[in-house]
């Protein structure tokens, strides 16, 4: 079964967003096998956003992404990569559909309220930069 990661960034914490954010995945059928409530460590971040070292947008990002408490998530489902990312929409809000996370709640591409990985590889990586293989949890979904 596929896992994808998910980040919710300090604005998504500060407007209270983590249920509205949560239930959308939840009610899609997508299960949730980590989750962590933490403020990001400057090695996180960079780790996390190592792809993205020397863009201009760099500084900025990693100010915005230590200024607040995050929601880390690990999702499993089929597909689950792209079907994440179909419900978060575009990265920068302004070309995110509506109906999508970002369509309907984000403004700004830094402040684009959640991070979701786009590839296999990424997730992997990403995921391991905040949980352990035994905290990932194991269960079965009720219908
Ligand atoms: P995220 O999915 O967290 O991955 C990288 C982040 O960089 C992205 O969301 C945005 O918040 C941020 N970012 C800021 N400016 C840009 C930009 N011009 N292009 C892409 N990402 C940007």
């Amino acid at each position: 079964m596929e896992r994808t990661f998910v980040i919710l960034k300090p604005n998504a914490v500060r407007r209270g967003l983590i249920g509205e954010i949560l239930k959308r995945f939840e009610q899609r059928g997508i299960k949730i096998v980590g989750l962590k409530f933490l403020w990001m460590t400057k090695e996180q971040c960079e780790k996390l956003y190592e792809p993205h070292l020397g863009k201009p947008f760099y500084n900025e990002l990693v100010e915005f992404m230590m200024g607040g408490p995050v929601v880390a998530i690990v999702l499993e489902a089929p597909r689950v990569i792209e079907m994440v990312r179909h419900i978060v929409g575009a990265t920068d809000p302004l070309k995110a559909e509506a109906g999508t996370i970002r369509g309907e709640f984000a403004l700004t591409v830094t402040k684009n309220l959640i991070h979701a990985s786009d590839s296999l590889e990424n997730a992997q990586r990403e995921m391991s930069i905040f949980f352990t293989e035994d905290e990932i949890i194991n269960y079965n979904l009720d219908i």
